[in-house]
């Protein structure tokens, strides 16, 4: 049968990296491809633990339905840990949990996004975004983006011409999600001040500002936000486990009555024992030595990535150091096209993803992605050899 579907449909494509994985299923593959946390850190007993008191102290309020906003004591814990992590002055009722950040992502695009709107986003940015934001028919603007985040000039221009079109400006400060890099407080305190003047809203994606390797922590856009035109997300996916899908959104009020209204519509509330399991977890352990282990486990895997891309890349190859997070971010000299160094790579059961995915607007083959969070110090080590021997094999100057 010929299925009419929603015009929205033409505008959504596989995942590549979805595509991707499916190869890297097969043990013998090194991947750098996903975006995974490492599962041996999961703490699964403590987890456990929470659920069997969650189950015979509160079993029944567990597996009954809850409010949207969701489950009140988990809603307090998170903002009295935003508050303090990140210097913003939130109370419970500005927060409403969602399936993942990336819920979130979709939720903001129904709140804010018509046919025809204009998302300002990094160059490059989290691809996901771009697919959660595509299906309400928007179109993306990237603002050149250097190692302190956006370049605030440009999104000013783009602002003076295209100002009225522009309905919201999605940013991951953060350890971005593909680059790695970090926002300089400069550049938070200037897009802010440039959202406030021309009224237009910020999404702060922030899922790795916890997993900070060195250096200080910065506070969040939100914390210079005096009119609310900032809405942050947050999970507790790659501090905690991704398969809860707990992530929320903060923001204020008046947002958050309308994030309420469409995740009535998306899914009425989110998992309510999940909801339970997290909060009973963070009343009866310490999260941050949880964290603490995950960030030196993550370090070491980032030194090694590091060592063998210094040693072993040819030295036109440039690479991002992330100070925190998951990623690493590689640019080839423009003539060489990932997809095809990842063909040859595939061949030697070594896997990541091409960067172009990750440009709304196509273009920039030369790139691509590293997770380093997912296997140990050997494999990387083993891997990045391999992938250097390709790059060194080819003709890249
Ligand atoms: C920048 C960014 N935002 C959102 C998400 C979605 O995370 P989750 O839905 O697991 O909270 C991810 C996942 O990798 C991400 O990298």
């Amino acid at each position: 049968m010929e299925y009419k579907l929603a015009d929205r449909m033409s505008y959504l494509k596989a995942s590549e990296i979805r595509e991707i994985l499916k190869v890297t299923e097969r043990p013998e593959v090194i991947s750098f491809a996903g975006g995974l946390p490492a599962p041996e850190l999961f703490p699964i007993e403590a987890i456990q633990e929470a659920s069997n008191r969650v189950f015979e102290e509160e079993g029944y309020k567990a597996l009954q339905y809850t409010t949207t906003e969701g489950y009140r004591p988990l809603r307090e814990w998170i903002s009295n840990r935003m508050n303090k992590r990140w210097q913003t002055a939130f109370e419970p009722d500005n927060i409403v949990l969602t399936h993942g950040s990336q819920q979130a992502l979709d939720l903001s695009g129904k709140v804010f996004l018509d046919q025809g709107d204009i998302v300002l986003c990094e160059s490059p940015t989290y691809l996901a975004a771009i697919s959660a934001f595509k299906a309400y028919g928007c179109e993306f603007i990237e603002v050149p983006t250097d190692n302190e985040g956006m370049i605030t000039s440009q999104v000013e221009s783009i602002l003076e011409t295209q100002g009225n079109r522009v309905k919201l400006i999605y940013v991951i400060p953060d350890f971005q999600n593909p680059t790695g890099r970090t926002w300089s407080l400069r550049r938070r305190e200037q897009l802010v001040k440039l959202a406030t003047k021309y009224e237009i809203v910020i999404i702060e994606d922030n899922p790795y500002g916890e997993l900070r390797f060195e250096g200080e922590m910065l506070p969040s856009l939100q914390s210079f936000d005096d009119v609310g035109c900032v809405v942050s997300l947050g999970s507790f996916s790659k501090v905690f486990c991704p398969g809860y899908r707990i992530g929320w959104v903060m923001a204020h009020e008046k947002l958050i009555e309308k994030y309420v209204l469409v995740k009535q519509g998306a899914d009425l509330q989110c998992n309510t024992m999940a909801q339970m399991v997290i909060s009973k977890y963070l009343e009866l352990y310490n999260i941050d030595e949880h964290i603490d282990k995950i960030r030196d486990v993550y370090r070491q895997r980032r030194d090694a990535a590091i060592e063998v891309m210094e040693k072993e890349f040819p030295k036109e190859v440039k690479f991002t150091r992330p100070e925190g997070g998951l990623f690493a971010w590689v640019e080839l000299p423009t003539h060489i096209n990932a997809r095809v160094v990842l063909e040859k790579c595939l061949e030697k059961n070594v896997a990541f993803v091409p960067g172009g995915s990750f440009f709304p607007n196509g273009g920039n083959e030369n790139t691509l992605r590293l997770n380093f969070s997912n296997m140990p110090v050997d494999r990387i080590k083993e891997g990045l050899k391999c992938l250097a021997r390709v790059l060194n094999q080819l003709n890249i100057t």
